[in-house]
């Protein structure tokens, strides 16, 4: 669209996520959505490289005999493998399909961090594939090879096609309820549930001082993932607030079956990846986990809980809950401030 030559402002009011009045430049001010805005500023103090993190007795452990048995060895190459296109999904979602059609400059400005934070996390599994000296074909292909992560990712890619379609407009009403969903796939399901069982199989390694620099590593992701999680929400909450007419009882129904398959693909993950548990996490605490995880997500965007589990990995949210999150990464965090400070 061609700028218009004119005095008027912009109007606050017209400020939307999608629909907006204006998206052809960048203009930050008058800022609406300024939980965009405070969490480019937290994506921002919270940069970290995969290169930083020293894999030394990382490498050690992989490459002793002793250390690592049979199935923790498979755990771990499963979990990698459906992490590295899982953030590649991510990624191109972001800078092909959602981007364009977002009509808030300060939910852009986060966006092009997001996406960079997406590169990184892909560049982390690189690093650790590297290091470690892993078949780059097996893991980087197991999106094709193994059923339950090829299911997994078919699912997330298949609310893609209707909006990377050049063709395809904001606008209307099934056009919008589109949209919604693919955020709430993306951000409820791809970076908030479908993550997680892998999350636990790596902290549980660190728990038993195993591959701890592939953990930190992992650590570093979880944050990032956590905040694109509080963004994609908070996008969901402010759009169904700007466009209540899109948030049918229908569509919520719809919404809750997405969780509810999503929960049924991560479980059968979790059960054919780590078939005879690992580190005491057996398939029925992976699925009371995910089932948790999933009912938390839910009630974030105003939808009742389905399933009522309990937490039985209550030692994972001493690393993911938010709060907590931030003391226990403090240290690491003013580390990096002060060392990324530039030299004149
Ligand atoms: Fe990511
Ligand atoms: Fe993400």
């Amino acid at each position: 669209m061609p700028i218009k030559f004119t005095t008027d402002k912009i109007n606050i009011n017209d400020r939307r996520i999608i629909n907006g009045a204006d998206a052809d430049v960048i203009q930050l001010y008058p800022m609406k959505h300024t939980f965009a805005w405070d969490a480019y500023t937290v994506g921002n103090a919270n940069h970290w490289l995969p290169t930083e993190i020293n894999m030394q007795k990382d490498v050690e452990q992989w490459r002793s005999p002793i250390v690592l048995t049979e199935d923790e060895r498979k755990a771990f190459k499963t979990v990698l493998g459906f992490f590295t296109t899982a953030d590649s999904i991510a990624a191109n979602n972001i800078v092909i399909a959602a981007y364009r059609h977002i009509t808030s400059p300060e939910c852009r400005m986060y966006l092009l961090r997001q996406a960079y934070e997406e590169a990184i996390h892909t560049h982390a599994y690189q690093y650790i594939v590297e290091t470690l000296a892993l078949d780059e074909g097996e893991i980087f292909n197991m999106y094709r090879e193994v059923k339950s992560i090829y299911e997994k990712e078919s699912f997330i890619l298949a609310f893609n096609e209707g909006i990377f379609n050049p063709s395809f407009k904001t606008g209307t009403l099934e056009a919008d309820q589109k949209f919604l969903e693919n955020i709430i796939i993306f951000s409820v399901i791809m970076e908030g549930i479908f993550f997680y069982s892998s999350f636990a199989v790596i902290l549980g390694f660190k728990r038993q001082n195993k591959m701890v620099g592939t953990a930190e590593e992992i650590e570093y992701i979880m944050r990032d993932e956590s905040q694109h999680l509080n963004f994609g929400i908070e996008m969901v909450n402010t759009i169904k607030a700007e466009q209540p007419e899109l948030w049918t009882p229908a569509f919520q129904q719809k919404m809750i079956d997405h969780v509810k398959e999503a929960t049924r693909l991560e479980y059968q993950f979790a059960t054919t990846a780590f078939p005879k548990g690992i580190f005491g996490m057996n398939a029925d605490s992976f699925k009371q986990y995910i089932e948790y995880i999933a009912d938390r997500r839910l009630n974030r965007i105003g939808l009742p809980s389905q399933f009522n589990s309990q937490n039985p990995f209550t030692w994972m949210s001493e690393t993911i809950d938010l709060s907590k999150e931030k003391n226990f990464f403090e240290t690491r965090v003013t580390e990096y401030k002060t060392g990324g400070a530039l030299e004149w």
